[in-house]
């Protein structure tokens, strides 16, 4: 059986269908637009594989994903595509809305004529997978709980109320039409192929590069930490064993402040370049003007994907970190592939005019 995925060609979709491809028999479609944030070159090792499809459009385009149903009659779709950077959404709000508002909404219409259109085999069997962020619950307070499935959603950002957005209009589909719809909340990945404008792989290669390593208001904003292989693999749990209308939320019960992140990242930048005669990593740390709306912290309880699904994370932050640094210093082509014109216009946008704070 075939399954779609969207968004194939982005940080977690890429980690997502390496890992499927290496241990399912099952074919994958890839749907991706390939914005700034899409990069063919980190399918590189699956391109030539024939079970591994690769088709560029948008999520927006009915005919196109009605066709894609129609031909590979699949029994999931694996809904990555977004827009997913919180400080561009800051700058543009309405690219968040089209693609994850009203591109979601499209593809849900699609999804649900190609459902109603299939016998009762194929309906018993599908999955609709919408790959959704805790960030939809806003912020934490210190004293509170970390967010459970129950928790009201009170997005911050443009990017994150898009997201809330979309996981309405999914639920909505499960309750109105009985589409198998199935949510998952994530906290924040990291690990190989993502794109330089978050935080680990920005701290990194700023780092490598010698470059200030800029980090918000006063760098204890707290966020909860997955090495991406274990998201994908919570993921197929889902598929697998997941209850339609249900959503999981998917954590690394890993809570970190961003300084303490830098930190971690300049003592393996020092390790890794022991012998260059470099100075301390650390010493690039600036702080600088902090993101508008900026959330203090986000928690995730994954007590119900771990006690229904039996789903654990499998690696520590701190090897997992270590084999990140390693793969980004490893990896040069990669990097330098994708710091395309885009790139150096969005850094020049993001912090040029960010006032340095200390
Ligand atoms: P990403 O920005 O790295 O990749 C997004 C991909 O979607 C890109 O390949 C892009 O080309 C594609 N895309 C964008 N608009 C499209 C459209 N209209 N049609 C088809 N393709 C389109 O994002 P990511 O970090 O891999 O995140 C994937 C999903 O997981 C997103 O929905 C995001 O909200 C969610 N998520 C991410 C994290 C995280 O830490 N990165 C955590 C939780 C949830
Ligand atoms: O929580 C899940 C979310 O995690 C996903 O839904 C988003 O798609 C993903 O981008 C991520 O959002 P964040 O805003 O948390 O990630 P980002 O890497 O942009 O920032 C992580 C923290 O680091 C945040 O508190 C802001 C801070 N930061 C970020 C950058 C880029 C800095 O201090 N300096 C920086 O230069």
């Amino acid at each position: 059986m075939t399954v779609l995925v969207t968004g194939g060609a982005g940080f977690i979709g890429v980690n997502f269908i390496l890992q499927w491809l290496r241990d399912c028999d099952e074919p994958v479609v890839n749907l991706d637009k390939l914005t700034y944030a899409g990069n063919l070159k980190s399918l590189t090792p699956v391109l030539d594989n024939p079970r591994h499809n690769f088709v560029r459009g948008d999520i927006a385009d009915s005919g196109l994903v009605a066709a894609l149903l129609q031909k590979h009659r699949p029994r999931a779709v694996i809904h990555f595509a977004a827009e997913s950077h919180v400080d561009r959404s800051v700058h543009d709000p309405e690219r968040f809305v089209a693609t994850n508002v009203v591109g979601m909404s499209r593809l849900l219409e699609a999804v649900r004529s190609y459902y109603e259109d299939s016998d009762a085999a194929e309906r018993d069997r599908f999955r609709f997978l919408n790959v959704s962020t805790d960030e939809v619950f806003g912020s934490v307070a210190p004293d509170e709980r970390p967010f459970t499935e129950k928790s009201p959603y009170a997005p911050s950002s443009p990017y994150a109320a898009s997201k809330a957005a979309a996981d309405h209009l999914a639920r909505s589909y499960y309750r109105t039409y009985g589409v198998p719809v199935i949510t998952s909340n994530c906290s924040n990945n990291y690990g190989p192929y993502q794109f330089p404008e978050k935080l680990i792989p920005l701290m990194i290669l700023n780092g490598l590069s010698g470059n200030n390593l800029p980090v918000y208001g006063d760098g204890k904003h707290v966020r909860d930490w997955l090495y991406v292989s274990d998201h994908c693999r919570a993921l197929r749990e889902l598929l697998d064993q997941g209850s339609p209308g249900e959503t999981y939320n998917i954590g690394g019960g890993v809570e970190l402040t961003n300084i303490e992140v830098v930190r971690a990242i300049c003592k393996e930048l020092d390790t890794a370049t022991a012998g260059e005669n470099r100075r301390p990593h650390e010493e690039l740390i600036t702080f600088v003007e902090d993101r508008p709306g900026h959330d203090r912290r986000y928690a995730i309880d994954s007590g119900k994907i771990e006690a229904e699904l039996g789903w654990r994370p499998a690696e520590s932050f701190s090897s997992a970190l270590k084999q990140t640094v390693r793969w980004y210093i490893d990896n040069q082509k990669w990097v330098d592939n994708v710091r395309t014109g885009d790139y150096v216009a969005w850094i020049e946008t993001n912090y040029g005019h960010r006032a340095i704070r200390a």
